[in-house]
C-alpha cells in the first residue's frame, strides 16, 4: 500500500483538484484506493457526496475518545471509498498535541488498514497537528503549486516542516514531485518564476513533474457542481493532464 499526501500551506491551489483527481484515476484504472479527507473544509467529502453528520469520519478515528479503526469509518460512495473529513478536526491541534503519542494516531491507523493499494489524503491548507501527522503516516508528498512568485515563496515552512519530520519520524518521507497546477500555456513562465522554480526544486532536492496541469473552466464548473473532474467532463485539457500526471507518477515507483 502507497500513501499519497496532497499538500501546500496555501489554500486555494489546487490541491483538493489534485488529490479528487488522482484518487478517481488511481480507482478507474482498477486499483483499490481509499481517500482520506483530513483538510476540516471537507471541500473532497463534499465531491464525494460523503456524509460528515451522524456517521462516522477521521473525527472518530483520530480524535474521539472511543476511536475506531480507520476500516469503520470508510463510506463507499459513487465516486470511491472515502473516509470523511468533519468540522470537529478543528479540534486536531489540542487533542493531538496533548498526547505525548497523538502525531502517530494516523500512522497506526493505517497501518491497520488492509485491502488498498493507494491511499490519497488531501489536506488542510496550514501547517499544523494534522499535517504533520499525514506527513508522519504517508510515503510520498506532491506539492501542488501554481506559477507565480507569491506561490513559491511559501514553501519554505513546508519545506522546514518534511525535513524535520524526515529527521526524526519517517525518514522515508520522500517529496514525489512539484506539480504545476492551474497552469497557463499562452502566458509563458516569466523568467523570473523560471529561476525560482529552479531554486525550489532544487533546494527540495526533488523534481518537477513534466506534466503540467493546465487551466480550464472545466475544473471550476466540475468543484461548483460537485463533481469529480473525470465524472464532469473526462476530456477537457485538464483531466487529460492529470491522467498523464499519474502516468508520470506511476512510471517513478
Ligand atoms: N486546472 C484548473 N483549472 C481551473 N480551475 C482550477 C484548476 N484546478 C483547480 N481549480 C479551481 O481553483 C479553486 C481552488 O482549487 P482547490 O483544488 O479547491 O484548491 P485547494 O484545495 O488548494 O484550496 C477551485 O475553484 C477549483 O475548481
Ligand atoms: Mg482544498
Amino acid at each position: 500500500m502507497k500513501v499519497y499526501v496532497i499538500a501546500n500551506q496555501k489554500g486555494g491551489i489546487g490541491k483538493t483538484t489534485t488529490a479528487t483527481a488522482l484518487a478517481s484515476i488511481l480507482a478507474e484504472r482498477g486499483y483499490r484506493t481509499l481517500f482520506i479527507d483530513a483538510d476540516k473544509q471537507g471541500n473532497s467529502s463534499d465531491t464525494y457526496r460523503a456524509d460528515i453528520e451522524g456517521v462516522p469520519t477521521l473525527y472518530d478515528v483520530l480524535l474521539d475518545d472511543d476511536r475506531i479503526p480507520l476500516a469503520d469509518a470508510i463510506q463507499a460512495t459513487l465516486c470511491g471509498d472515502i473516509v470523511a473529513s468533519d468540522p470537529l478536526l478543528r479540534k486536531a491541534d489540542k487533542i493531538l498535541y496533548d498526547d505525548v503519542e497523538g502525531l502517530y494516531r494516523l500512522q497506526d491507523a493505517l497501518q491497520n488498514l488492509k485491502g488498498y493499494d493507494y491511499v490519497v489524503i488531501d489536506t488542510n491548507p496550514s501547517i499544523d497537528a494534522m499535517l504533520k501527522s499525514c506527513l508522519i503516516a504517508c510515503d510520498e508528498v506532491i506539492i501542488p503549486i501554481t506559477a507565480d512568485r507569491y506561490a513559491l515563496q511559501g514553501l519554505s515552512q513546508l519545506h522546514e516542516m518534511i525535513q524535520a519530520i524526515k529527521r526524526r519520524q519517517n525518514p522515508n518521507l520522500k517529496i514525489a514531485g512539484l506539480l504545476l497546477v492551474k497552469y497557463d500555456r499562452r502566458t509563458n513562465l516569466s523568467k523570473e518564476v523560471k529561476e525560482s522554480l529552479e531554486r525550489v526544486v532544487d533546494h527540495l532536492d526533488t523534481r518537477l513533474f513534466h506534466t503540467k496541469i493546465r487551466e480550464s473552466i472545466r475544473a471550476r464548473e466540475a468543484q461548483a457542481k460537485r463533481l469529480m473532474l473525470i465524472q464532469y467532463q473526462k476530456n477537457c485539457t485538464t483531466a487529460a493532464d492529470y491522467e498523464h500526471f499519474v502516468d508520470e507518477l506511476l512510471k517513478g515507483e
